[in-house]
Parts: structure tokens; C-alpha cells; sequence
């Protein structure tokens, strides 16, 4: 059983630098990421500087109770179009079944909520079936598949491309999911939802 008040979205600090370099490359993330080397330690400073200067980006770690459980990235935020590229992935594997569901709820909720997001878009492995099942629950259409479109691993891989649309997700898939997934869903959302301290 999962409780929304439990759970909130917080900015990545420098104080996440371990962790994240920890996350990025267990063999689960390194798994479903689009590159198949590991960060060093410099290379992974580089790009945490990197994203700090990007205005077009953003990541967010989402905790419970002070333990951070995973990462949400938005990426390529288009302002004029009202679109924007996400990615995720739980630190652990083996946190209870649900979390990620819990993670992508949160995550949809502060992109189409805070970022006021119109479509959201995300690009995934073919062979990454847990990602694609996850993505279709939470009402993402399948808008594309790029064949060999990336070389990981000494081969070339397909890649499915899935949008959601702010509309769909608020008309029908936030409540199917956040009824089944939250004990409280239905008090919080009478006090609106409330689920994010980051702010842009
Ligand atoms: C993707 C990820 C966040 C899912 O986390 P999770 O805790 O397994 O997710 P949940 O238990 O909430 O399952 C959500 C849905 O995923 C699908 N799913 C979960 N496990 C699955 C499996 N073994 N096989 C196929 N689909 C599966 C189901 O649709 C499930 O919903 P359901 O239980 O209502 O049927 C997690 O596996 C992860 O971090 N993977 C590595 C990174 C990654 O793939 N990120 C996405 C990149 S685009």
C-alpha cells in the first residue's frame, strides 16, 4: 500500500553527487540507458555542470521520508511547442512492486502540474518491456519506431518513441492510477496535489 503523502520531488543537489554516480551505473540503469559505458567519477562532475547551466532541463529526485528512491529527468523543454523529454529509474531494483508507478505518477504530475507541460515524450529500448508496459499504463501512444537507432554494446538497437498528452492524462489515466496505487489518493487530491517542493 502506498501513501501519496508520503512522497515528494526535490531538486538534485551537489550533496546527490555519490548517489546519482552510484544509480548511473548499476548494471539495472546502465541496462535500459541509451549508452553502454560507465561513468568515472570526473566524467559524471562534468555532466552534473553540464546540466546545472541547462535551462532546458531538469532532474528530480523523488524520496520518502528523506531516502531518495530514484531519479526523473526532463530533458529538451520546448517552450513554444509546450513539450518535453523524460526519463526515469529507481536507484534500487528491488524496492517493493509499485514504486515505479508511484516514481512516473509523480513525475507526470509535476510535468504536466509545475512545468505545465502539453506533451510529454519519451524514448525507450525495444527491448526494454518493463519500461514499454509501464509507459502504455500511464496512457503513453506509441508515436514511432526508429529501427537500429542506437549502437550500445558492439550492436544497433530499436527504439520506441511514446508521447502522453496533458489532456489524456488528466481526463482519465491520473485517476484510474493514482485510485489504485494511493491509500489517501482521494484526500489529497481534495486538497489539490500536492506532491513537489521543486520548483523552476
Ligand atoms: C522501469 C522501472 C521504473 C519500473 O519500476 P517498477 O517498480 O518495476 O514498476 P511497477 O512495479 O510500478 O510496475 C509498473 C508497470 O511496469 C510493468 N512491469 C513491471 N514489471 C514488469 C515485468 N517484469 N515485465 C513486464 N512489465 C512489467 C507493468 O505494466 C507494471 O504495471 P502493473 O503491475 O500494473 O502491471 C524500473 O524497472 C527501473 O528503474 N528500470 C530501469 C530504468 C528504466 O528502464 N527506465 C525507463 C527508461 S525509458
Amino acid at each position: 500500500v502506498f501513501f501519496l503523502s508520503d512522497y515528494r520531488l526535490r531538486n538534485i543537489g551537489p550533496y546527490d553527487s555519490a548517489l546519482l554516480l552510484d544509480w548511473h551505473n548499476s548494471e539495472h540503469v546502465r541496462a535500459a540507458s541509451f549508452h553502454d559505458c560507465s561513468m568515472t567519477s570526473q566524467s559524471h562532475q562534468q555532466w552534473l555542470d553540464s546540466i546545472a547551466n541547462d535551462p532546458r532541463s531538469t532532474r528530480l529526485v523523488l524520496e520518502s521520508h528523506g531516502h531518495p528512491l530514484g531519479l526523473l529527468t526532463f530533458t529538451n523543454m520546448e517552450r513554444r511547442d509546450s513539450t518535453v523529454h523524460w526519463g526515469f529509474y529507481l536507484g534500487d531494483p528491488t524496492l517493493p512492486k509499485g514504486t515505479g508507478s508511484v516514481l512516473t505518477y509523480c513525475g507526470l504530475e509535476y510535468a504536466f502540474g509545475e512545468l505545465r507541460t502539453r506533451k510529454i515524450i519519451a524514448e525507450v529500448l525495444a527491448s526494454n518491456l518493463r519500461s514499454i508496459k509501464l509507459h502504455e499504463k500511464l496512457g503513453f501512444i506509441c508515436e514511432g519506431h526508429f529501427r537500429e537507432q542506437v549502437f550500445k554494446n558492439g550492436e544497433y538497437h530499436d527504439v520506441l518513441r511514446f508521447a502522453l498528452f496533458a489532456c489524456d492524462w488528466r481526463g482519465r489515466f491520473r485517476s484510474a492510477l493514482g485510485q489504485t496505487l494511493f491509500f489517501d489518493y482521494a484526500s489529497k487530491c481534495v486538497s489539490g496535489p500536492d506532491i513537489t517542493d521543486a520548483k523552476r
